[in-house]
């Protein structure tokens, strides 16, 4: 697309916009939709993977997308301060795009549990940081009930014009392939991105811009399985910080997602995570972050039922320099250190 200005200009008619919305913008969106052949050749029998690299938004995830729909919106009806509880990339998002906009920006975020990066942007666009004792499900209850008794407008994924924005990474995905792909993994969390695209999906179907729609195939990280295991986690559990939530705010959608797209949702464990996590920089040469990964862990799990032919699509929804930390700890990489700097001891280290 040329001259891209953002998902609310690319998409104008599908949203809920008019010419009184004020559109604040990064211009995110239009994000890659890149060949993934080492991921293929792990499952054979002609599969076309793709991954969805929504880490190349303004700030890093696909928060963007749902944030510059909710921040306009919020901007429209008058707001002067926003909030939302986060396991990171929200309260980035939703920060960038609140001080752009000239808002206030509250994040609630677990105490200890939010990726380095994340925190890092919030600090620095300007939010009002507010770590909890307490995880990230706590803080989305508190929000919730802050933004019905304070002047705070809650953008969090319950805001209807978060998954709004959202949608649009399907008509880009449906733009670029032509169609829309047999499967879309994905990981899950508060499953308001796995509600979106389906959103998206439906919508251009219904307008013939497609003539099928995917199986949605849902990822949930395995210590924080709410939809796998059918009840809420009181302490969810997994390295994938980003989607360390035990109880989804959008169950209901995810579960109807489900059914409709005769999709499946299963668990991955965070070796499963990691894993798929080190082939996707080593092997394609793309960095996301744990929770992003976990797609394509889901993907392999269960490859052994992908339809030969098919045409698969992973989202990767951040982007890996949020989560440093655990890259530097779980590379497998050998890293040399404390070489003396002369051109012998250089090539003996590297093994000539
Ligand atoms: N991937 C990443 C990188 C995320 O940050 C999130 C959610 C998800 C996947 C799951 O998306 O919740 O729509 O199912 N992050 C939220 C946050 C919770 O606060 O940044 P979901």
């Amino acid at each position: 697309v040329q001259n891209w200005r953002g998902l609310i200009e690319g998409y104008r008619r599908y949203l809920p916009v008019t010419d009184k919305t004020p559109v604040i913008t990064l211009h995110e969106g239009n994000t890659p939709l890149i060949p993934a052949p080492a991921i293929a050749a792990q499952i054979g029998r002609q599969v076309k993977v793709f991954v969805k690299y929504d880490g190349l938004n303004p700030t890093g995830s696909f928060k963007d997308r749902g944030m510059t729909m909710a921040i306009s919106k919020a901007k429209e009806a008058g707001a002067e301060a926003v909030i939302c509880a986060s396991t990171g990339n929200t309260s980035a998002a939703a920060a960038a795009y609140a001080r752009r906009g000239g808002m206030r920006a509250f994040v609630l975020i677990p105490d200890g549990y939010v990726a380095l990066g994340k925190l890092a942007q919030a600090l620095l666009y300007g939010a009002e940081v507010l770590a909890i004792h307490g995880n990230f499900d706590r803080a989305l209850e508190i929000v919730r009930e802050m933004s019905q008794n304070y002047p705070v407008t809650l953008v969090n994924s319950l805001n209807p014009y978060r998954l709004e924005g959202q949608k649009t990474a399907a008509f880009e995905v449906v733009d670029v392939l032509g169609d829309a792909p047999d499967w879309l993994c994905i990981p899950v969390g508060n499953a308001g991105n796995i509600s979106a695209y389906w959103m998206g999906f439906c919508q251009y179907h219904q307008e013939g811009r497609c003539t099928r729609l995917p199986k949605m195939m849902g990822f949930q990280a395995a210590g924080s399985a709410p939809l796998i295991s059918g009840h809420i986690i009181s302490h969810p559990e997994t390295i994938a910080t980003a989607i360390r939530i035990g109880n989804p705010a959008n169950w209901q959608k995810a579960l109807a997602v489900q059914e409709s797209s005769q999709g499946e949702f299963n668990a991955v464990t965070d070796e499963e995570i990691l894993d798929a996590y080190r082939l996707l920089a080593s092997g394609e040469g793309i960095f996301c972050e744990p929770a992003s990964a976990a797609s394509v862990a889901g993907l392999l799990k269960v490859k052994d039922r992908v339809p030969t032919g098919a045409t698969v699509v992973c989202v990767l929804t951040g982007n890996g320099l949020k989560d440093p930390d655990t890259a530097i700890k779980h590379s497998q990489n050998q890293f040399k250190q404390g070489i003396s700097p002369d051109l012998e001891a250089v090539a003996k280290a590297m093994g000539f």
